[in-house]
């Protein structure tokens, strides 16, 4: 596949247990030019991210891909990392080595105006994370969204949370940076919840893995073991375990959109104070309201929210090109 062919992508993540299975996936498609990672506080700190992401890459025998370090902390909420699901170091506590390479010296908003404006096509931008980087660069630099082909991001959910009941982890990490993100004006998909907790990866698809003698497919087999297909399904033997590939289903979602169904409705975020902040509301009604009717219609962002998703070819996909 030549370069012209080929897909040049920016994915910002808060690597992370599944941010990493999404780095060993995208760094190993042919269709997909890996222009630059940035990193972002959101599974655990910021500088952990950072780590982590530069050992994914390592371990994968990654070309040279900028990472740059982001945010620490959301636009106005304190952090709140999820090391209970990610592992004290977000990468399941699997005792990798340090990396040997170090960031890059500027920081990911420099880093993904500099990489998205200098592309020769339009970049897809992949969010895995709280969207703090995101929202800095729509403010800081919006030129640049006239070489943004289309935003992929993993966060949300139309129906049941998981940080919240309503509200999913991405998006109540930093619902202002979300609500920033959906009036960005451009394509936008939200690969949320309704889809990201269906694929999964069987149980002796991950014992194979994991006995890879290749290091990035067993790194993605040991990640997959730690996150079983539903948290309160951890069997006793750890060979049993399915695992849910999370965020890389929105980069598998990139690589072959076909295999998402997505509608193309009115998304809000929920900002205010209380039990639904963080909250993407999704309006699936077939016409307006009374709301609509006595107090006038507001002008909601229109987002393709992937409602439905071939869980089958994500999961073949995701094994031929980790396993190569
Ligand atoms: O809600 C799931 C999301 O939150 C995933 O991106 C996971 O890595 C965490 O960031
Ligand atoms: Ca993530």
């Amino acid at each position: 596949m030549t370069d012209g062919q080929r897909t040049p992508v920016i994915i910002d993540c808060d690597t992370g247990v599944d941010d990493a299975l999404a780095l060993l996936f995208a760094v190993r498609h042919p269709a997909l030019d890996v222009r630059a990672i940035t990193c972002v506080a959101g599974n655990t700190d910021v500088d952990g991210v950072v780590r982590n992401t530069l050992t994914v890459l390592e371990q994968a025998g990654a070309p040279h891909i900028p990472v740059a370090r982001g945010a620490e902390r959301p636009l106005i909420e304190a952090p709140r990392s999820a090391r209970h699901v990610h592992g004290h170091d977000g990468m399941a506590d699997l005792g990798l080595p340090e990396p040997a390479r170090e960031p890059a010296d500027v920081d990911a908003v420099t880093l993904l105006r500099r990489e998205i404006l200098a592309s020769p096509r339009p970049v897809t931008l992949i969010p895995t994370a709280p969207l703090t980087n995101i929202a800095l660069l729509l403010r800081t630099h919006p030129e640049v969204v006239r070489n943004i082909e289309r935003i992929v991001f993993m966060g949300g959910a139309a129906a049941v949370g998981n940080a919240t009941p309503v509200a999913e982890f991405n998006v109540w990490h930093d619902p202002e940076a979300a609500a920033i993100l959906l009036t960005a004006g451009v394509p936008i998909t939200m690969y949320g919840l309704d889809v990201f907790t269906r694929v999964v990866v069987p149980a002796a698809e991950v014992r194979r893995l994991r006995a890879s003698d290749e290091p990035g497919a067993r790194l993605a087999g040991e990640l997959l073991a730690h996150r079983p297909a539903h948290p309160d399904s951890r069997p006793d033997d750890p060979s049993e375990t399915a695992g849910g590939l999370g965020d890389a289903g929105a980069v598998c979602a990139v690589v072959d959109p076909q295999g998402l169904t997505t509608h193309r409705l009115p998304v809000d975020v929920s900002l205010a104070p209380g039990p639904t902040r963080g909250m993407t509301i999704v309006d699936r009604r077939p016409r307006p309201g009374e709301s609509e009717l006595h107090e006038g219609t507001r002008e909601q962002p229109l987002v393709d929210v992937a409602l439905d998703v071939d869980v089958e070819r994500y999961v073949k996909l995701y094994l031929a090109t980790v396993e190569g």
